[in-house]
């Protein structure tokens, strides 16, 4: 099975040109002690190799190469481009942003380049180009980490220049512009191309969030999505010219909304993401973000970043209990890492990350609770080898998420504000996760062949092309889940008319006539065929049956009596439509039935509470089965006898296992 490194790369964010050489080799000590053997370097360093416009200088970046392939390290060589040096924002105040208000920024902060700036882009690319020159050729640096976190708006002068150029690719006339963003509306008609403004708050913005056009909004969306991607695309090419193989990566965030990271992924040789989970972030929504990073390229991963400890920008920095890093850990690679790194190796001694965890704490030995836990993670994972590499993770079940639709659905006005896009989709995950059932994180435009389930929640946004590979996979014989808020409009924002949910109406066997947004305080009931009751909330449609059969009806309010859940025959297949947002139990009597009509089951066939994956080669199956719960789990029957990959043992009948215990259970297919 092809995979991009030799053995899981375990290590991190490393920083020594933040402390003086004596330290360096104590680091080199202490981190081989925890198996560490992979370094991610330079990664805010550009100030540094670059001190000035005329002058670069790579001794110190030299030496800490040099130490780090003595010491066999698999090197992930950062571009250095995610924080910009002072004099080039002295010089050229244009690599500054523009904020949302209208105020252009200085020098500050990072991740915060004008992805419009021509002087950036200059400057960016030539720094790819010169380290891929100088260190393409050692053989210890096993991947490239273009920029950090790419991110953010910008609104300066440059940016809307570039807007405009890319609106003129994309529509051509001017008429075809003023009718995708229906600017008649309000009279806003363009007139020439010169005449468009950034969607900001002196422009269109009506509060920090909305605008008034949200068409114009969703095109500044993908624009600055492309512009940024323009950035990582520029520095790659520069790396590929003096280094042809070695894969390039930048690091994602899981399902941040600023970058259409399914576009971005077709650009990356292998997608790598940071996972900063809070103190209460559920399990379920760990594990979507996961199969979200690795359903961008449908194949393993990276985990770039995770603390081993503790974070300093959440609200409340909780430390990680002792073996939930490990726990946390293995569950990324049961949803498809190949790589386990931490962010940061040492903890910084000033800056705003002070207080953020690292392998090596203040204290400066190993002689911590947190060292010893990497320690022994670091030898387990030496102890697999290669072996789990490359290994996929089959599903039946896809999970439709799209940044285009992301957008439309919370630039909204009305019906309510409650409706958040990646919670509407965790949700319905979450249901999967529980039965475990595994799932991929799918693009619209997806092979939904592939598939027995698709899951579509809050598909506002139905573009071109999409009734029709819906309904040939639903004519085909698979089943559809979708719900409210669907099919509402075009890929331009506009509605499709003739009655919601416009071309998924045909599929689902319903027209939703009306929706009325509940608030917090208000909900209503479905009361289901087998009599059960379920309670929902925040929109609900008012539908009636084209051909659809109702699964559950409103218990009250005016539309009392009229459907709420419908199952629809379509060709061989089937549409569940859910009309309103049930809360978890309904949901799952839904998904219950969708599940059991499409034949998809769970990995184990005994209920559990424990987290199962399993990650297979060509050869082998393997088991994840982790505990995430407060109390203790049996572990299903059928993986008793087997052998867990972890201690070689066989696995007890009857095991309890605690919470954060991990079995990895090896099965030859
Ligand atoms: C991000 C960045 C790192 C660091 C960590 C702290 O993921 O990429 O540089 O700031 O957050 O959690
Ligand atoms: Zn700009």
């Amino acid at each position: 099975m092809e995979h991009k490194f030799k053995r899981i790369l375990y290590g991190g964010d490393y920083n020594p040109n933040q402390w003086p050489e004596e330290i360096w080799k104590e680091d080199m000590r202490i981190l081989k002690d925890a198996r560490i053997n992979s370094a991610t370097i330079n990664v805010f360093s550009w100030a540094k190799i670059q001190p000035s416009e005329e002058t670069y200088d790579f001794d110190e970046l030299d030496r800490i190469i040099d130490m780090l392939s003595r010491e066999n390290y698999d090197i992930v060589l950062a571009t250095a481009t995610g924080a910009l040096p002072a004099w080039m924002a002295k010089r050229y105040p244009e690599v500054e942003r523009t904020d949302y208000e209208g105020r252009h920024h200085k020098f500050g902060r990072r991740h915060n380049a004008c992805p419009n700036s021509p002087v950036f882009q200059k400057f960016s690319a030539a720094m790819a180009a010169k380290l891929a020159k100088r260190y393409g050729n050692n053989e210890h640096v096993v991947c490239y980490h273009v920029s950090n976190e790419y991110g953010g708006r910008c609104y300066c002068e440059n940016c809307e220049k570039a807007f405009r150029v890319w609106l003129r690719k994309k529509y051509r006339t001017l008429d075809a512009l003023n009718a995708a963003w229906n600017m008649e509306f309000w009279g806003h008609l363009i007139g020439d191309w010169d005449e468009i403004v950034l969607p900001n708050e002196l422009g269109e913005g009506i509060g920090k969030h909305k605008t008034a056009f949200a068409g114009l909004s969703i095109d500044y969306r993908r624009f600055n999505s492309d512009s940024i991607l323009e950035n990582f695309k520029a520095e790659r090419d520069a790396i590929r010219r003096f280094d042809k193989k070695t894969p390039i990566t930048t690091n994602l965030m899981g399902t941040y909304k600023e970058l259409d990271y399914f576009k971005w992924a077709k650009e990356m040789d292998i997608v790598s993401w940071d996972n900063y989970p809070a103190y209460d972030t559920p399990w379920s929504y760990t594990a979507m973000c996961h199969d979200l990073m690795r359903g961008l390229k449908d194949e393993p991963f990276m985990l770039m970043e995770q603390t081993p400890s503790q974070q300093n920008w959440q609200k409340y920095n909780s430390l990680k209990r002792p073996g939930q890093m490990r726990a946390q850990s293995y569950q990324t690679m049961a949803h498809g890492a190949d790589t386990i790194q931490f962010f940061q190796l040492r903890r910084s001694v000033g800056g705003c990350e002070k207080f953020h965890g690292a392998v090596i704490a203040h204290a400066g030995t190993e002689n911590t609770r947190v060292f010893r836990e990497v320690q022994q993670l670091g030898k387990e994972l030496e102890s697999f080898g290669s072996e789990t590499l490359g290994s996929a993770n089959p599903a039946q079940v896809g999970v439709i998420f799209d940044w285009d639709n992301y957008w439309a659905l919370e630039y909204t006005s009305g019906p309510t504000e409650d409706l958040k896009y990646v919670d509407q989709i965790h949700q319905y995950y979450r249901y999967f996760y529980n039965k475990n059932i595994p799932v991929h994180m799918i693009p619209v435009d997806a092979d939904f062949g592939r598939y027995r389930v698709i899951v579509a929640p809050v598909l506002y946004m139905v573009k071109e092309g999409m009734k029709e590979a819906l309904e040939k996979f639903v004519r085909e014989g698979g089943t559809l889940i979708t719900t409210y808020m669907s099919g509402i409009v075009d890929q331009s924002d506009n509605v499709h008319l003739g009655g919601y949910p416009g071309p998924l109406r045909d599929l689902a066997g319903v027209w939703v006539e009306e929706v009325d947004a509940l608030a917090p305080e208000q909900f209503n009931k479905v009361v289901f065929e087998d009599g059960s009751v379920h309670s929902c909330g925040v929109l609900c449609d008012l539908m009636h049956l084209e051909g659809a059969e109702q699964l559950g009806v409103y218990e009250s309010d005016f539309y009392a009596g009229m459907p709420a859940v419908t199952k629809n025959r379509f060709g061989e297949g089937t549409v569940y439509y859910i009309g309103t947002n049930l809360h978890e139990d309904g949901i799952e009597a839904v998904l219950d039935l969708a599940a059991e009509q499409s034949g998809v089951h769970s990995l184990v066939s005994e209920p559990t509470r424990l987290e199962i994956s399993c990650r297979e080669t060509e050869d082998f199956r393997y088991w994840f089965v982790i505990n995430f719960q407060d109390e203790e789990q049996r572990i299903p029957t059928e993986f008793a006898g087997k052998t867990d990959l972890i201690t070689g043992e066989t696995v007890d009948a009857n095991l309890l296992m605690k919470k954060y215990d991990v079995k990895i259970v090896k099965d030859r297919k």
